[in-house]
C-alpha cells in the first residue's frame, strides 16, 4: 500500500511547490524580473490562474459554462480524460470531471476537488475590479475566488502538468472534480455527485479539498467541518394589555429560552476563551433574528403583549458533539412543550457517516493516507500546524459521509485569510 501512495505524495509535493503563485517572497529586483518574465511568456501557471479568475463565477449568476470550457481546454492540452456531468434538469450547473488513469486502475483512486463558484463581491470596496485578476508589483493577484478556491483548482492541474513533463505515471487513477454551487450548500453539486452512480464507479479512496490560508509559517490542514443547524424556536402565550403583569406570555416564554441559550453559548465560549479549545471545536449558537410584536402603521402596537414570539439561531456542531444530546437539550430546555413552545431544526448537511460515525478523518497512523500527507509536507521543508476542524462547512462533508477520508488543504502560508473578504488576493 505504501508504494501506491507514492502518487499522492508526489502530487502533494508539486502542490506545495506551486502553492505561492500569489505571494512571492523575493527581493524587489527579483520581483520586477519575475514580472517582466510573466509578461513575456504568454502562457504560464500565473497567466493560467489569472485567466480562470477572470471568469465571473460569483453568485447569484455564476458563469459555469465559461469556467468549464476554460478548464476543459487546459485538460485537453494535458491529455486528461473528461466528462461533464449534470444533476439538474436544466443542465445549468455543470460538473467537470477529469481523470488521469493510473497504471493499476483496480486500486482506489485519489480525488482532487474544488468548486467553480464563489461568493459575490462588492466592486466599489475593492482596490481593483474583482474579476480583473489585477497583479500588483509585489505579485499579489486581486480577484474574487483567488483563495476560495480557484487557487487549488489551478494548482491540481499544474501539479499534473509538472508530473507529466517528468514522464511520471501514477499507480492510482487521479480524478479532479470541479463542482458547482459549493457556496450555496452544494445541494445540486457535491451532494448529488457523491450520491451518483458516476461517483461510485470512481472508487475514491482519498479526497483532497479546500482548506484555508495561514498568516503564519505553517500549513493548515482540516480533518472535519462543523455541521450547521438552523434552529427556530416559537413561543405561544396569552395575549394581554401592555400594562398588565401576568405569567406565561409568549414573550416571557421566549425570553426564558433566550436566557438559557445565552448561558449555554457562554459556557462554550468560556472554553474557547480559556484556551482549552478552538472556536471550531465547540458548539456555537448565535441568535440571528427575533420575530414578535403586532405591527402598526408606525411600527408596533405598544400597549399589547403578543400571543406569539419567535427567534432564530445559527448553531454549528463539531463532529465531537453528540447531536442527540443537543436535540434533547432543545426539546427539554430551550423549547419545552410545557412552556408552550415548539421548535424546528433544519440540519444543513449530515452529522454522521453512513455507519453512524462522526464525520471526521483520522489524523493518525490508523489512516494510511495521513503519514503520506505528512511526509510530502516534510519533503518540501514545510511545517504542518495542528490539524483543525473548519469552523464553517465545505463539500468535503459529503465525501466523509461515505466514510472516505478527506483532508481540506489550501497550501498558503504567510498569507492573510481573505476568503469572502474585499480585496481577496
Ligand atoms: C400553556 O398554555 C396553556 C393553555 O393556553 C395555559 O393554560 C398554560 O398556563 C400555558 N403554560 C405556560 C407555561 O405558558
Ligand atoms: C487514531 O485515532 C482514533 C480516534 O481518536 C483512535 O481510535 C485510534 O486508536 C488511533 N490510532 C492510532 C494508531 O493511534
Ligand atoms: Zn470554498
Amino acid at each position: 500500500m505504501a508504494n501506491s501512495h507514492h502518487s499522492l505524495s508526489l502530487l502533494l509535493l508539486f502542490l506545495l511547490f506551486l502553492s505561492t503563485p500569489t505571494h512571492q517572497h523575493q527581493s524587489v529586483a527579483a520581483e520586477q524580473q519575475q514580472q517582466q518574465q510573466d509578461e513575456e511568456e504568454s502562457d504560464n501557471p500565473i497567466t493560467r490562474f489569472r485567466n480562470y479568475l477572470r471568469i465571473n463565477t460569483a453568485h447569484p449568476n455564476p458563469d459555469y459554462s465559461s469556467a468549464v470550457s476554460y478548464l476543459l481546454s487546459e485538460a485537453n492540452l494535458l491529455g486528461l480524460h473528461s466528462q461533464i456531468l449534470h444533476f439538474t434538469p436544466s443542465k445549468s450547473k455543470p460538473l467537470l470531471l477529469l481523470s488521469w488513469p493510473g497504471s493499476d486502475p483496480s486500486l482506489p483512486s485519489i480525488l482532487l476537488n474544488s468548486h467553480l463558484d464563489s461568493v459575490p463581491a462588492e466592486p466599489s470596496k475593492w482596490a481593483h475590479p474583482p474579476f480583473s485578476a489585477a497583479k500588483s508589483p509585489d505579485g499579489r493577484i486581486f480577484a474574487r475566488g483567488a483563495q476560495d478556491d480557484k487557487c487549488i483548482g489551478i494548482q491540481y492541474l499544474e501539479a499534473i502538468r509538472n508530473l507529466k513533463s517528468k514522464n511520471f505515471w501514477p499507480i492510482r487513477t487521479v480524478h479532479l472534480s470541479y463542482v458547482p454551487d459549493e457556496e450555496i450548500g452544494g445541494f445540486d453539486g457535491a451532494a448529488k455527485f457523491t450520491a451518483s452512480e458516476e461517483f461510485r464507479t470512481l472508487n475514491v479512496g482519498f479526497l483532497l479539498d479546500e482548506g484555508q490560508a495561514n498568516p503564519g509559517e505553517e500549513f493548515r490542514v482540516f480533518y472535519a467541518d462543523r455541521c450547521p443547524w438552523n434552529l427556530v424556536i416559537r413561543a405561544q402565550g396569552m395575549p394581554g394589555h401592555g400594562s398588565r403583569m401576568y405569567d406565561n406570555s409568549a414573550m416571557e416564554n421566549l425570553m426564558k429560552s433566550v436566557e438559557m441559550i445565552t448561558r449555554f453559548r457562554d459556557s462554550q465560549f468560556d472554553i474557547v476563551k480559556a484556551g482549552k479549545a478552538a472556536n471550531s471545536e465547540v458548539v456555537s449558537v448565535n441568535p440571528v433574528y427575533l420575530k414578535a410584536g403586532i405591527p402598526s402603521p408606525t411600527g408596533f402596537v405598544m400597549n399589547m403583549q403578543p400571543s406569539e414570539a419567535e427567534a432564530g439561531f445559527d448553531v454549528r456542531l463539531p463532529p465531537t458533539a453528540d447531536p442527540d444530546i443537543l436535540r434533547k437539550k432543545i426539546s427539554e430546555e430551550w423549547a419545552p412543550a410545557v412552556r408552550n413552545m415548539t421548535y424546528e431544526v433544519i440540519e444543513k448537511g449530515p452529522s454522521r457517516d453512513y455507519l453512524g460515525r462522526p464525520l471526521m478523518t483520522l489524523t493518525n497512523d490508523s489512516n494510511p493516507w495521513w503519514p503520506v500527507f505528512n511526509k510530502a509536507i516534510a519533503a518540501v521543508g514545510g511545517k504542518l500546524a495542528k490539524p483543525e476542524i473548519l469552523p464553517s462547512t465545505t463539500d468535503a462533508r459529503y465525501i466523509r459521509q461515505l466514510g472516505i477520508p478527506a483532508l481540506g488543504f489550501s497550501p498558503m502560508t504567510n498569507t492573510p485569510i481573505l476568503l469572502h473578504d474585499h480585496n481577496e488576493v
